[in-house]
């Protein structure tokens, strides 16, 4: 991997809740390389959207604590204040999400969206530009007719159409790190592919990173240099895509590896026995143990920090070359 973008040490999220204090993010560790796109996997609940807020910072109200750093180009973002945290979400982290109507006002057109993007970001650009810079915007994200598309409102737009009305914008901003969490997830699978594809040749003209969060390990593996696998709010493992892919070094990796083989060409993951612990549970062992295959007493002893286990990569497992050869 290039030199890093952003260095995630030890981030710690925890919030009150009525059934006491949850642990979201236990700890963790991530590296997102310079250029490099970087998926972000787990099961539903791992805290990948926790992740993804904590560096727009943009958390829910009853986060009680977060710890760590986040250092992004030198900058912790977590010791920035809300003003230039704000001028930092404008232009050098855009983001992506499931809904594209999150990022749509439904009363105003596509146009209206990317030219109050683009004058924002750069305030010296005439609307006249900016608008001839929103119809080049469109055609890069492969929307037909631009034209006549900058007069659209969302409502005409499907779903498909409007994910890439969003990605235009994103990148409107030319940001340094494009967020993007679960943007195909609520497409069908067809255009969910187009989109993937539409994100791989972007990057072409795209000089930032890309952060892909996805419960889809056959897009990620399509699309992603790296690879980091999240569980239990903990990064277990990461390194890149091909070699995590070919030889995992964590029993959890193997299996969400092992259920995408058992579902086949759909690709989607199946569950694994079992489920990760409550936000809520103090966990002394290791995060996997619960239900990992191999537990043995050593894993009992504490969490095991991600610990390299080969060229550029990393798992956080004590047994794995003994279970994982
Ligand atoms: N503000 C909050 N207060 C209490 N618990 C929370 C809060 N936000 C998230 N959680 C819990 O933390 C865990 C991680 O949530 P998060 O949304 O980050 O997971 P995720 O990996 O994005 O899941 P999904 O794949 O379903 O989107 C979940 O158990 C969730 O219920
Ligand atoms: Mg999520």
């Amino acid at each position: 991997m290039s030199a890093a973008l952003v260095e995630i040490r030890g981030l710690s999220v925890h919030a009150r809740t009525e059934a006491g204090e949850a642990h979201i993010l236990r700890g963790l560790d991530l590296t997102i390389g310079r250029g490099r796109i970087l998926g972000i996997v787990g099961e539903s609940g791992s805290g990948k959207s926790t992740l993804a807020s904590c560096l727009l910072r943009l958390l829910p109200a009853n986060i009680s604590r977060v710890e760590g750093s986040i250092v992004m180009d030198g900058t912790d973002l977590l010791r920035l204040g809300p003003a230039a945290m704000a001028e930092w979400r404008g232009r050098r982290i855009a983001a992506i999400f499931q809904d594209p109507m999150t990022a749509l006002n439904p009363l105003f057109t596509v146009g209206t969206h990317l030219v109050d993007v683009l004058r924002r970001r750069f305030p010296d650009l005439s609307r006249g530009a900016a608008l001839a810079r929103a119809e080049a915007m469109l055609e890069t994200v492969g929307i037909p007719d631009p034209p006549s598309r900058l007069d659209a409102y969302p409502h005409q737009l499907s779903g498909g159409m409007r994910q890439r009305v969003v990605i235009a914008m994103a990148l409107s901003v030319q940001p340094d790190l494009l967020l993007a969490d679960e943007p195909t997830t609520a497409l069908d699978a067809t255009i969910e592919a187009q989109i993937v594809d539409l994100l791989g040749r972007i990057r072409r003209d795209f000089a930032g990173s890309m952060a892909f969060i996805s419960h889809h390990l056959g897009l990620v593996a399509e699309l992603c240099d790296d690879l980091c696998v999240m569980y239990g709010g903990l990064v277990v493992e990461s390194g890149p895509t091909e070699a995590v892919l070919a030889r995992p070094r964590h029993p959890y990796t193997r299996a969400l590896l092992d259920c995408e083989i058992s579902e086949g060409d759909t690709g989607r993951l199946v569950t694994i026995p079992g489920e990760v612990p409550p936000v809520t549970a103090d966990v002394e062992g290791c995060i996997f143990a619960t239900r990992c295959p191999h537990v043995a007493p050593a894993c009992l002893a504490g969490q095991p920090p991600l610990a390299s286990v080969g060229p550029e990569r990393r798992a956080a497992c004590v047994r794995s070359f003994e279970i994982l050869p």
